[in-house]
């Protein structure tokens, strides 16, 4: 398994790329409500990305996806497809997964919203979610191995009775969308490959009220659990740096 080491002048490029991702997110926020529709929301973003920012939305036509970022519901883990049929209601939760390229640069980036008055119990699942993507953060730097990463995620859902999904994983960007190596959010410590300086990669934790298990719709994309409860996804893009991380996905709102 090659990975590849980024130069500070290709760090500079995913920075930007990884802000851009960051600011649609930001920008989405206020539409965020009652009574919109995912696919909506799919066209204001695409509209932002390529009118306002001039970057290109990676999941179009990625291996035949038909939108331009993924809108994953309530029982949807990821991959939902923007619909105008799905339409959000109070008490939905919703994750928006943005990924731009800009430069020839990758930059991937996902958050959980609520919409409306939402359920004590759903508000505990995105939090939980949210807190175990920064845990595993905290941990990035060299030295440290990929199974850290997993095991510190996996420890903390399951500490708080959630599940974490299996076949979906973390992974490294770049030029790219999706490289090696992959990031599991499961897993023993001191396991794994050693961090590095000049390492690109996701996090990107999928925690489930219920069972771990998944099932693919019939669209070949839209990723549900199989028990039909919650779930929920926060991702950030990261660079290893000499002595930490960077987050060259974070948002205003975030303090790394
Ligand atoms: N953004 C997703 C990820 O975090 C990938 C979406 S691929 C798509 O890796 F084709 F579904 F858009
Ligand atoms: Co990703
Ligand atoms: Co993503």
């Amino acid at each position: 398994m090659a990975v590849d080491l980024k130069t500070a002048d290709e760090i500079k490029k995913m920075r930007v790329a990884g802000r851009l991702a960051a600011e649609v997110l930001e920008m989405i926020e206020p539409y965020v409500v009652v009574g919109i529709s995912t696919e909506e929301l799919n066209q204001i973003c695409h509209d932002y990305m390529v009118d306002v920012q001039k970057s290109i939305p990676a999941p179009l036509n990625y291996h035949g996806f038909p939108k331009s970022i993924c809108t994953s519901v309530n029982q949807v883990i990821c991959h939902g497809i923007p619909s105008e049929k799905k339409v959000l209601k109070n008490g939905d939760i919703v994750n928006l997964d943005i990924t731009v390229i800009k430069d020839g640069y990758f930059g991937d980036t996902s958050k959980m919203f609520g919409v409306g008055d939402v359920p004590f119990h759903a508000q505990r699942l995105m939090e939980t979610t949210q807190i175990a993507l920064f845990k595993a953060i905290e941990i990035v730097k060299p030295g440290t191995r990929l199974g850290d990463i997993g095991h510190v995620i996996q420890q903390y859902a399951e500490s708080n009775h959630y599940s974490v999904v299996r076949e979906y994983c973390g992974h490294g960007i770049g030029t790219e969308f999706h490289t090696d190596p992959q990031i599991l959010h499961f897993g023993r410590p001191d396991t794994g490959m050693v961090l590095k300086e000049g390492m690109t990669f996701t996090i990107e934790p999928m925690l489930n009220a219920g069972k771990p298990h998944t099932k693919l719709r019939k669209d070949g994309w839209t990723v549900e659990t199989r028990d039909g409860r919650l779930s929920a996804q926060w991702e950030h893009t990261l660079a290893v740096t000499a002595d930490g991380v960077e987050v060259l996905t974070a948002r205003n709102e975030e303090n790394f």
